[in-house]
């Protein structure tokens, strides 16, 4: 119980002290400034820290008996969460530099499949953080790959005898990703409607792909964890372990 408090805590300091850095260097003259990539920074530890916490959560509510998992389904499940936080460090690119105005044509980039200034600046490494174009290709293209992952693993894990609180849950990724993708495109296409200091629909759509980012990425985060409840349906958790198939990921907890 200490160790996770302890990391609660100096996840919780870290924020703190990059969000204090993130404000102060963004301080200059009359203007308020700051850098996409700060802000990316301080985004992504905060999903860092609301991921760690949920994660707390339920580890508290569920009993360790029944900790047990599909070691692939597991496997799979964190690799969809590692090309969702490259996606939201891309989103908060995207909000970061107000790129949206810079390509508000969809499916193409300003009728273009692949833009020709996705790497104009040198050196090209500097594209992805910088170049507006590049972010939204990537923005975009993560988003038509993440569709394909997560469909494939809501038809993967579907196969799997499953808890209840699994069975119930693993619809939700899949939904939460539609739901993300529709916004984010309503939200390239109302940008040509922003009016600056004038909260519109474009701001109302773009702070909903916010929060359901947010909701996506705990909705795997409980996937994660779901393969840890009480497990595969009717297999017995020991029958299980001795057939080498099931994986006791005892280790993963705080
Ligand atoms: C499907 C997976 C997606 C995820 C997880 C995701 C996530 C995010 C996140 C976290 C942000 C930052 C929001 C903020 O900090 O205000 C963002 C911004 C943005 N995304 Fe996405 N996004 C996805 C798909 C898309 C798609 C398909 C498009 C458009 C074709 C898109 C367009 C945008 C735009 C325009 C912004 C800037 C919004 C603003 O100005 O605040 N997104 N995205």
């Amino acid at each position: 119980m200490v160790k996770p408090l302890v990391i609660l805590f100096l996840l919780g300091a870290l924020q703190g002290a990059v969000g204090w850095i993130m404000v102060a260097s963004g301080l200059v003259g009359d203007a308020v400034y700051v850098k996409p990539t700060r802000l990316a920074l301080h985004f992504i530890l905060a999903m860092g820290l609301l991921s760690y916490t949920f994660w707390f959560v339920l580890q508290l509510k569920v009993k360790k008996e029944q900790i047990a998992v599909h070691r692939s389904a597991f496997n799979f499940t964190l690799v969809i969460l590692f090309v969702v936080v490259l996606q939201l460090l891309f989103g908060a690119l995207m909000a970061g530099h107000k790129a949206a105005t810079a390509a508000a044509t969809w499916p193409t980039i300003n009728n273009e499949w692949i833009p020709t200034a996705l790497f104009k600046d040198s050196p090209w490494l500097i594209n992805f953080i910088e170049n507006k174009i590049t972010i939204h290709f990537f923005h975009r293209g993560l988003a038509y790959l993440l569709i394909i992952l997560v469909t494939a693993w809501y038809f993967y894990t579907v196969k799997i005898k499953a808890s209840g609180l699994f069975q119930a849950t693993r619809f939700i990724p899949l939904a939460l990703l539609l739901l993300q993708a529709v916004l984010g495109i309503i939200a390239v296409l109302a940008s040509i409607k922003i009016i600056p200091n004038k909260w519109g629909l474009y701001e109302w759509i773009a702070q909903l792909h916010q929060l359901a980012g947010m909701c996506l990425l705990l909705s795997l985060v409980l996937g994660t964890l779901s393969h840890k409840t009480k497990i595969i349906g009717t297999i017995n958790l020991q029958k299980q372990r001795s057939r080498k198939k099931s994986f006791l990921f005892s280790n993963f907890c705080p």
